[in-house]
């Protein structure tokens, strides 16, 4: 059944208790996920399955960057292939995700990763660190645009270990190489750009970079 025909047959206060039970990446543990054992209470956002406020202010990874004592949640070798893992009631109809990583404290994020059409159906998807990434911590962001549902912007982010460069290029290299990786999309956030997503259909990011997976009706023809 549909979400939105579950909608129509029922009331509409379980319609939007429904609406609210979204999705959120269980792997790796995004700052404040209510799912890792080690965070203590205090530091659990039991929300974390809810969108970014649709101002924007909370872009990126509300916010949780500036107020939670980092902690990497996984190690990463460049040039190898590792899997996010997303956990929820409600797909929203799937939609678009993109993978991308940080390093400089979630500013400007670049894609490693884009998934177009039926995302995050299949609740698991694979990415490769480039062999180019720089060493040291980053912010790995899942950011996701729902199929069917109000216009939102999911973003998630787990602060992530790079380890040491297998080709040990210089750090300046690295980060050139990491300039030229497409930027994250952003959209359905007001006070950041006029990007609006459209309800019942999937985004197709203008540059979703190399590693691109098709889902849903969607093929590289879209
Ligand atoms: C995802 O990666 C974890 C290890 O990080 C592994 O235990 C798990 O089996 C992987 N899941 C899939 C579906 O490949």
């Amino acid at each position: 059944m549909s979400f939105k025909r579950l909608c129509t047959l029922l009331a509409v206060s379980s319609c939007l208790s429904i609406a609210s039970a979204h999705m959120q990446m269980s792997w790796p543990y995004p700052l404040r996920s209510p799912l890792d054992p080690l965070n203590p209470p205090e530091m659990k956002d039991y929300n974390m399955i809810s969108p970014l406020d649709p101002s924007g202010d909370d872009y990126a990874c509300k916010g949780y960057q500036y107020n939670t004592p980092w902690r990497p949640t996984a190690s990463y070798n460049p040039g190898e292939t590792y899997n996010i893992t997303i956990v929820g009631g409600a797909t929203h109809g799937g939609g678009s995700c993109q993978i991308s990583l940080s390093y400089d404290n979630g500013v400007t994020f670049k894609v490693i990763k884009s998934i177009i059409g039926g995302c995050p159906i299949a609740l698991t998807y694979d990415f490769t660190i480039p062999t180019t990434a720089p060493s040291g911590e980053a912010l790995l962001a899942w950011t996701w645009f729902n199929h069917e549902g109000n216009r939102e912007m999911y973003m998630n982010c787990a602060v992530v270990d790079i380890t040491g460069n297998a080709r040990s290029r210089s750090k300046r290299a690295a980060t050139a190489a990491l300039a030229r990786l497409p930027s994250i999309y952003v959209a359905n956030l007001a006070d950041i750009n006029s990007c609006k997503t459209v309800e019942m259909h999937d985004v197709v990011f203008p540059d979703p970079g190399k590693d691109v997976e098709y889902g849903g009706d969607m093929s590289s023809a879209s």
